[in-house]
């Protein structure tokens, strides 16, 4: 018997298609900007590096569960941001984020039959997570049109990428009800939590208001890599549901999935300090300011965009891939929304993660 190759569960790699426009864009005689993907430019902070380097001899196995003192940071981190309380037993180190959200439905046990359930339009990793698990992946924004089949896990993002849509209290209390009703667990990225812009806060689903205190069926994804500019650390951490996590922590034990010694002190002073944070969102507040009043002078209108580190926009001239086309041509790339879902196609989304120089040329080539 031949296996199939796990590959074939899994779509096409999306990237590819904008390969052209890269290639356009590259040629504008000012250089390419690349609003494309959301991954931090800016240096890493001082203090950061520092508490990286000072950890380098670290000749022994780091615990998967995390060093008592980054527990502590992330404890004190959750209750002083966003006034969440758990103990150490509800937090667990990953090796960022993306790896928790492809692996979580394995490593919850699901597969062949259950359903996870993932916003309209999303991050493509969700989708991913439960093709890997053999689960079946359902993209639905309203929960109440699912059928019968048993779901189990549910993916929430506020803010979302790509569309950067906060999800008020409100709406957040009916997911968690629904899933509790069902004994599904609800999984919440937050990875643009503390990148909120305007309109209602983003709040945690862990937070009392959402979870009536109890973090039973729930986890909270949280991420470094955009707060604290540590992408290429690999720095995140999952929190919640004493249980689920305890659960998690056991396999991810077996499996060898631990955050390196070096990267958990990095990630315990950037969590420990709020001095980088603050300056790095003012820096993303300056760029988003400066893109959405190029984009919309150039008659681009914006949807949401409330939070997170994306602009979604559409022209009334352009369907997506025209828009991509068309910013192409003027040395601008973006991603077309259809890469998120379906419900994208109309839209592209704009990312403000460039460098000051380079948002610039990009108002520059918009009109000013
Ligand atoms: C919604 C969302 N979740 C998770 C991630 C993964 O982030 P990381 O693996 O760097 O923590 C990203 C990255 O852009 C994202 O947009």
């Amino acid at each position: 018997m031949t296996r199939r190759p796990v590959t074939d569960r899994l779509p096409a790699f999306p990237w590819d298609r904008l390969a052209p426009y890269k290639k356009i864009a590259a040629d504008h005689p000012g250089g390419i900007v690349d609003l494309s993907v959301g991954t931090p430019v800016d240096p890493v902070p001082p203090g950061l590096r520092a508490a990286l380097a000072d950890a380098a001899d670290s000749p022994g196995y780091p615990a998967t569960w995390g060093t008592p003192a980054l527990r502590a940071s992330i404890t004190g981190w959750l209750e002083r941001r966003h006034g969440v309380r758990v103990t150490g037993e509800g937090v667990l180190p990953t090796v960022g984020s993306k790896e928790l959200v492809a692996w979580l439905p394995t490593l919850l046990g699901l597969g062949p039959g259950d359903t996870v359930v993932h916003p309209e339009l999303a991050y493509p990793t969700y989708d991913i997570g439960a093709r890997l698990a053999g689960a079946t992946p359902v993209a639905a924004d309203g929960l109440t049109s699912l059928g019968p089949a048993p779901v189990r896990l549910v993916w929430v993002n506020s803010p979302s990428n790509p569309t950067g849509r906060v999800l008020g209290v409100a709406h957040l209390r009916k997911v968690v009800a629904w899933a509790r009703e069902r004994g599904a667990v609800v999984a919440s990225d937050e990875c643009y939590l503390d990148l909120g812009w305007e309109g209602e806060a983003p709040v945690s689903i862990l937070h009392p208001d959402v979870s009536d205190g109890s973090h039973e069926g729930l986890l909270a994804v949280h991420s470094l890599s955009k707060r604290s500019n540590l992408a290429g650390y690999r720095a995140a951490f999952v929190a919640g549901d004493t249980a689920l996590v305890q659960e998690l922590l056991a396999v991810r034990k077996h499996a060898g999935m631990i955050v390196p010694a070096p990267v958990q002190a990095a990630m315990g002073a950037a969590l420990d300090d709020e001095e980088h944070a603050a300056g790095q969102k003012e820096r993303y507040r300056a760029r988003r300011a400066r893109l959405r009043a190029a984009l919309t002078g150039a008659g681009w209108r914006i949807e949401h965009s409330q939070a997170g580190l994306y602009l979604w926009a559409s022209h009334p001239d352009h369907d997506a891939w025209e828009a991509v086309e068309h910013l192409a041509g003027r040395g601008i790339l973006v991603a077309p929304g259809e890469f998120y879902g379906p419900a994208g196609a109309g839209a592209v989304r704009v990312a403000f993660t460039a460098t000051d120089e380079r948002v610039d040329a990009a108002v520059a080539r918009l009109g000013g």
